[in-house]
């Protein structure tokens, strides 16, 4: 039977406890102890260690509540509204068309989750999380799409035991169905292309920010972005260096939306296009850098590891690779508490196909196993919007030490 997940938990015979979970059993008697609730909140020294996991827990638990709370707001366009001028309760139920009484308390939660705030005479504007959704079409897009997610998920346990049967699934025609380029027009809409594309290039900006403050492209002459949508990021890389030139690869209708857009920027002498689909065609010749765009994460291991081939045999000696996307936390990242982009990719992405988030380790090794050398990663900012990985096609061995793996 294959199963359509990768599963790379190793199974261990050995079952002898290590020191670790010694430690770990031991807290987690402590945490179960009846007591250690009370005597916690009673020294100022603990008090705060409890008032910190209840909180996070109580997130947890509203976590649901705050999401349509955001959803709501963003379907009434509160941020845009705002944005312009703070309002009044009563200027906003007239713009929104609900009471008073019950549009009261979707502001109140808005500003309980910093997303409103109170302003002077009983107006409401912005708060610290509403500017970036007044200024960030794509945020709100992406909110907007999660919606679809949310109702795969209604049922948690229907939605594991049949991950692919939502509206996610259908939203990303290729991400299931290994032949979506080829099909014929009455399976896969092509306005089903449009909407994941439209998407995407609405959302693309924050990555491409981190890739282009990361990595230094001067030193390159011409640049293949496989799977590159509507083509945002070439476009933006093109002005932030204007000797590159480039091509774009991605499945036949979506290059299709791409071609007017790059026209209209003037793009269209710098950029070749080739449809084609990396499952079933090989990846053009003539880039001394290839750059895979939150493509890797959407696909299996073995799909992944024929892309990377691909990409491998399609550079020339020294070339190089760059893989950008939202990649699994490291376990040193958990431990100093920095938030997770985990659970969320994990349930996309199982609800969207077979394809799944992965470390920065094992994406390097993949890298490397295909033949990638000087393979790293690549320090940025906001890993939240996706970490950077780099590989070359060299002639020489890397040696261990240049191996960095967060
Ligand atoms: C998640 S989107 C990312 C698009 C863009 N790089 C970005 O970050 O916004 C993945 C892209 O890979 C393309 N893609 C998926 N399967 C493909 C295949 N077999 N061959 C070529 N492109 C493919 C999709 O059409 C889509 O444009």
């Amino acid at each position: 039977m294959s199963l359509p997940f990768d599963l790379n938990a190793s199974s261990t015979q050995d079952t002898k406890p290590t020191l670790k979970d010694v430690w770990q059993a031991q807290l987690e008697r402590w945490y179960a102890h009846p007591g250690l609730y009370r005597w916690s909140l009673a020294s100022p020294l603990t008090r705060w260690l409890t008032r910190r996991r209840t909180r996070k827990l109580f997130d947890l638990m509203a976590g649901f509540v705050h999401s349509q709370v955001l959803l709501a707001c963003v379907r009434l366009d509160l941020f845009c509204i705002l944005h312009r001028a703070p309002a009044s309760l009563a200027e906003l139920a007239n713009r929104t068309s609900l009471a008073p009484n019950v549009l009261q308390r979707l502001l109140l939660s808005g500003v309980a989750l910093d997303l409103l705030e109170h302003r002077s005479q009983d107006r409401f504007g912005l708060g610290p999380l509403g500017v970036p959704l007044a200024q960030h079409e794509g945020i709100a897009q992406m909110i907007e799409h999660n919606h679809l997610l949310y109702q795969d998920m209604q049922d948690p346990l229907q939605f594991l035991r049949n991950a692919w049967s939502g509206g996610m699934a259908q939203y990303w025609p290729y991400a299931h169905e290994k032949n979506a380029a080829a099909m014929p027009e009455a399976k896969v809409e092509v306005d089903q292309f449009s909407r994941y594309s439209q998407l995407m290039a609405a959302s693309q900006g924050f990555v491409v920010q981190e890739i282009l403050s990361s990595y230094f492209f001067d030193e390159h002459r011409c640049v293949l972005d496989v799977g590159a949508g509507k083509g945002r990021f070439v476009s933006e890389l093109a002005a932030h260096v204007p000797h590159l030139q480039f091509k774009m690869f991605d499945l036949p209708p979506v290059l299709a939306l791409a071609r007017e857009g790059l026209h209209a920027k003037g793009l269209s002498d710098r950029v070749s296009l080739h449809p084609g689909s990396f499952l079933h065609d090989p990846l053009p010749q003539g880039a001394d850098l290839i750059t895979l765009v939150r493509v890797a994460h959407d696909h299996p291991d073995a799909v992944v590891l024929q892309l990377l081939q691909k990409a491998y045999d399609a550079l020339p000696l020294g070339g190089g690779i760059l893989l950008a996307e939202p990649m699994a936390q490291s376990q040193q990242a958990a431990v100093q508490g920095d938030t997770s982009v985990d659970a969320y990719f994990h349930f996309y992405l199982l609800a969207m196909g077979d394809g799944r988030l992965r470390t920065p380790h094992e994406l390097m090794s993949m890298m490397k196993a295909v033949g990638f050398t000087h393979v790293e990663l690549v320090p940025n900012a906001m890993p939240i919007h996706a970490q950077i990985l780099l590989g070359r096609k060299s002639k020489c061995l890397p040696s261990n030490s240049e191996i960095s793996v967060n």
